[in-house]
């Protein structure tokens, strides 16, 4: 493996749609890429504008951000992702192309990097010749799993019965409803078409990088080598997390965090507060969320509980919570805080904090990894019930809670949860194995680790084609 130039001539494009779970990573390996002497220009949707030019780190000299249209009024609401998805892919596409040619009249990209979610973008960017990587911002499981389906190398079977199981190469024997969803028949159809769309574009990508860590998939990336190989760059969280002394807010928050939480968390016993936050997508049911909050009732535990609004621009359902009863925050005032929002990184580092009650988003999922905290695995949907079965089976470092036949987790599993991850030798063995994998995701990132060698490769690969 060749090591970088002192100084590569690098000019980078990263595209990506304006949410708050793609832009983040987009923006970590943007600050990554800017440490190594990259120049990085990110183009993502208007809708984001005012986000992105609020946070200091994003609206930096380093990174320069431009701007296009999706095709869609500002004030649309994008939790219509079928109109979204559909107009982007026409006109967003336009609207991406035209901001390329302008960029292209005073300088060269020596390569764009787009996220999954934007497969057009591929075929944007060649036609401006432009060598393209993906950053793969999920687990590499994942995208050795649709891989496997869209490609047809691996047979699935039919899907209509949840447990049905599926064997596949460097994963735990998985049942139906541990599979990405978007692939499931029950979910809307132009998510799978977004998908399918970027497994035929794959032929024009160059690189394929993964936000995930070696050390952490070690079968599911090897299992990959033979067919379009993916390396891990990873885990791609803001360097804070790593241990680096400056605490920048690298991510792009869309709402305002609520910091007087850490100040809470500061009074409070170490190891002592349950987390709990569902992400920026993720609303639940009244029932799920009441049966939550009488078992925090029963439990007399600290805990600290993000619960969004309406009209968050998250997706919002007929029987969606957004609030908890006056009474249950009366009855457990001085032990539970509710917020709408938190500087969850911030959250996961403090040392109050025991465990995370979490639906398993990919970031917030490294973000535990990284920190050494223990997980109840809660999915909902996409990528989540994959990444809260690793939790459970590979990574080892949490539970998965199980739902009823309505869908819902009962009180008694909440509390059987809760129960496995802070009490007894059970909770032990995962705490030590919180902490192991907390050092590995360390050592990936130092200079010879692996993900850190994958990084040095991708820039030098670049640098060869720009001489
Ligand atoms: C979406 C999908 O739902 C997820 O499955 C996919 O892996 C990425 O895209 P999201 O649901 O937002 O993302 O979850 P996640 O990936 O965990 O990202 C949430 C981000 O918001 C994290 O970086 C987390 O730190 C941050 N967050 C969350 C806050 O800053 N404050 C909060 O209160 C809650």
């Amino acid at each position: 493996m060749s090591l970088v130039d002192e100084k590569p001539n690098i000019n980078i494009l990263m595209v990506t749609m304006s949410l708050q779970g793609h832009i983040n990573p987009m923006l970590n390996f943007a600050k990554r890429l800017i440490s190594k002497g990259v120049h990085v220009t990110i183009a993502t949707t208007e809708d984001g504008r005012s986000s992105m030019l609020k946070n200091k780190d994003a609206n930096s000299s380093e990174i320069k951000l431009e701007f296009f249209s999706d095709g869609l009024s500002i004030d649309f609401d994008r939790s219509d992702t079928k109109t979204l998805l559909n107009t982007i892919q026409e006109k967003g596409r336009k609207n991406l192309s035209n901001l390329i040619t302008n960029l292209t009249k005073n300088q060269t990209f020596s390569c764009a990097i787009v996220n999954p979610f934007v497969p057009w973008a591929i075929d944007v960017i060649a036609e401006h010749e432009i060598p393209c990587a993906l950053l793969w911002i999920q687990a590499s499981a994942c995208y050795s799993i649709y891989y496997r389906y869209f490609k047809n190398i691996d047979s699935f079977p039919k899907f209509d019965d949840p447990n049905e199981k599926v064997e596949l190469p460097g994963l735990p024997l998985l049942e139906v409803r541990d599979l990405p969803s978007f692939i499931l028949p029950s979910y809307p159809l132009h998510f799978k078409e977004l998908l399918a769309d970027l497994y035929k574009a794959l032929d024009k990508v160059k690189w394929v990088l993964g936000a995930s860590f070696y050390e952490i998939e070690e079968e599911i990336v090897k299992s990959m080598d033979s067919l379009t190989p993916i390396y891990p760059i990873g885990p791609l969280v803001p360097p804070f997390l790593l241990g680096e002394k400056e605490i920048s807010d690298v991510n792009v928050d869309l709402w305002n965090a609520e910091d007087s939480c850490l100040e809470w968390l500061d009074n409070k016993p170490d190891s002592s507060v349950i987390y709990i936050s569902f992400g920026s997508l993720v609303v639940l049911s009244k029932k799920q969320m009441n049966n939550i909050a009488i078992t925090l009732k029963n439990s007399n535990k600290n805990f600290l509980w993000v619960v969004k609004p309406a009209n968050n621009g998250g997706y919002e359902k007929e029987d969606a919570a957004y609030e908890l009863p006056e009474e249950f925050l009366k009855e457990t005032e001085g032990r539970g805080l509710v917020v709408k929002w938190c500087a969850q990184q911030k959250v996961l580092m403090h040392p109050a904090v025991a465990c995370f009650i979490s639906h398993c988003g990919w970031n917030s999922t490294l973000e535990t990894l990284v920190n050494g905290v223990p997980v109840i695995g809660w999915p909902s949907w996409t990528d989540q019930p994959t990444n809260a079965k690793l939790i459970e089976n590979v990574f080892k470092n949490g539970v998965k809670v199980k739902y009823g036949e309505d869908g819902v987790a009962s009180v008694e599993e909440i509390e059987r949860c809760i129960k496995d991850v802070m009490e007894g030798p059970n909770a032990a063995e995962i705490k030590k194995r919180a902490m192991e994998i907390k050092e590995s995701a360390r050592k990936a990132l130092e200079e010879g680790g692996n993900s850190s060698k994958n990084l040095n490769q991708f820039i030098s690969e670049i640098n060869g084609l720009t001489q």
